[in-house]
């Protein structure tokens, strides 16, 4: 079976599910390499998974490298896709595509230029739960799509204690968590015409935990933490977005799908296996069962905090996939810069007072074939990869 050889840049927090995955799960990829200018970073990953550290340079001058997954921070994405795009290499890349909107065009325009494979997180939405919503709205169970409402709270400022690249510009909540709500809303209703909205500065936060080194230390994350957006769709459905970075840390997710005979509400779309309730005739809302694989299952035995991120990974595996078989892919750099424009957009709105016309399109993904499972035979190696494989 062909493989693509694969590295991976960037061997912080995220890249313990990744590397596993790469390692354990999706057979597609062949990782041979692991990079970070950390060297102690990159040291501990390849200890604990058996492979080799590169640099950079090793990377890029690797002819046998097709594939680089880019795990760095939101503020390094650019000048690193950039790099390994010049050098001739497919990139998958971790959330934002980067921190500015004209640098993410750009990025695209390189990508196409080249002729090479760009793919951006989120990839949740290949998950179990949003491919389950998307065959129930694609076989008309709440009839037509009218409007949306996606919502969610958190302290981000609490979190930037932790998250260290959330301060720096694109870890902004919008960029870091209101990223799934858009990519969950544009993977079941298409691209978004026009977006309206109010983003106000984020507030100054004094550091609280002990552990984290800053105590008593003040800040103010770079990225607004709060917007208020309204969205109309290509299809005409029209949806809310409220995303508050400054509240409290207990996070409330909410995501529903209204339409002309039901309604779906969807679990966490910063996960695998956010529930599908349908309400139907005024009938006790109903969880639909699974259709898809990629449940989220913790697959490696009981669930380490580490291994929190479940099928991470899922959209470098399809686009591996893609790649052999020359074709496009779900995950793909259009969506990844629409989102971004619409996110961009409200911040133009909210300072310019006006209506945001929307500049960029992206083709809606296809949906995953139903009926594959997570596990199969008790191994590892899942039969949900298998519904990757074409087209
Ligand atoms: N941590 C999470 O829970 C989480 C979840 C989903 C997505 N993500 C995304 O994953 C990415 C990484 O997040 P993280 O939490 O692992 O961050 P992190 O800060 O823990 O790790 C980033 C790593 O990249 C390295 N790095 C930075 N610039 C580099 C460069 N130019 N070359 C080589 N290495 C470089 C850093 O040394 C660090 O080890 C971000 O885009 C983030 O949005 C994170």
């Amino acid at each position: 079976m062909e493989k693509i050889r694969t590295a991976v840049v960037g061997c912080g927090m995220i890249s313990y599910i990744y590397i596993k995955n790469f390692r354990h799960l999706f057979s597609v990829i062949d990782l041979v390499g692991i990079c970070d200018n950390n060297a102690q970073n990159a040291r501990e990953k390849s200890e604990l998974f058996n492979v080799p550290v590169m640099t950079m340079d090793e990377i890029k001058a690797d002819p046998e490298i097709r594939l680089v997954v880019n795990l760095t921070g939101p503020a390094a994405h650019y000048p690193v896709i950039r790099e390994l795009l010049e050098a001739g290499k497919n990139v998958f890349t971790e959330k934002m595509l980067c921190a500015d909107f004209e640098q993410g065009k750009e990025l695209v325009a390189l990508a196409k230029e080249k002729g090479l494979y760009l793919g951006v997180a989120p990839d949740t939405f290949l998950g179990a739960g949003l491919q389950t919503a998307r065959l129930l709205i694609d076989r008309g169970m709440i009839g037509e799509v009218t409007s949306a409402r996606a919502a969610v709270n958190r302290s981000q400022a609490l979190n930037s204690e932790i998250f260290r690249f959330i301060r720096n510009p694109g870890g902004g909540f919008a960029y870091d968590v209101g990223v799934y709500y858009v990519t969950a809303l544009l993977s079941l209703l298409g691209p978004v015409r026009k977006v309206t909205g109010f983003v106000s500065e984020s507030r100054e936060h004094e550091a609280r935990i002990l552990r984290a080194g800053d105590f008593g230390k003040t800040w103010k994350t770079a990225d607004s933490n709060l917007y208020a957006g309204s969205l109309l769709f290509e299809s005409g459905a029209a949806a809310t977005l409220h995303l508050d970075g400054e509240s409290i840390d207990e996070e409330q997710s909410s995501l529903v799908i209204y339409g002309t005979e039901g309604i779906l509400k969807l679990g966490d779309p910063n996960s695998f296996n956010g529930s599908v309730r349908l309400i139907r005739n005024n009938a006790p809302e109903t969880v639909m069962p699974f259709t898809h694989g990629f449940t989220g299952t913790p697959l490696y035995g009981p669930e380490t905090p580490a291994d929190y991120g479940q099928h991470r990974g899922v959209g470098a595996a399809v686009m591996a996939w893609a790649m052999i078989e020359n074709r496009p892919h779900r995950a793909s750099a259009d969506l990844g810069l629409h989102t971004m424009e619409i996110l961009h957009g409200l911040d133009i709105s909210s300072k310019e007072e006006k209506v945001y016309h929307m500049t960029t399109t992206f083709t809606q993904p296809i949906p995953l074939p139903t009926g594959y499972t997570d596990q199969i035979l008790g191994g590892i190696r899942c039969d949900a990869e298998g519904s990757l494989v074409n087209g």
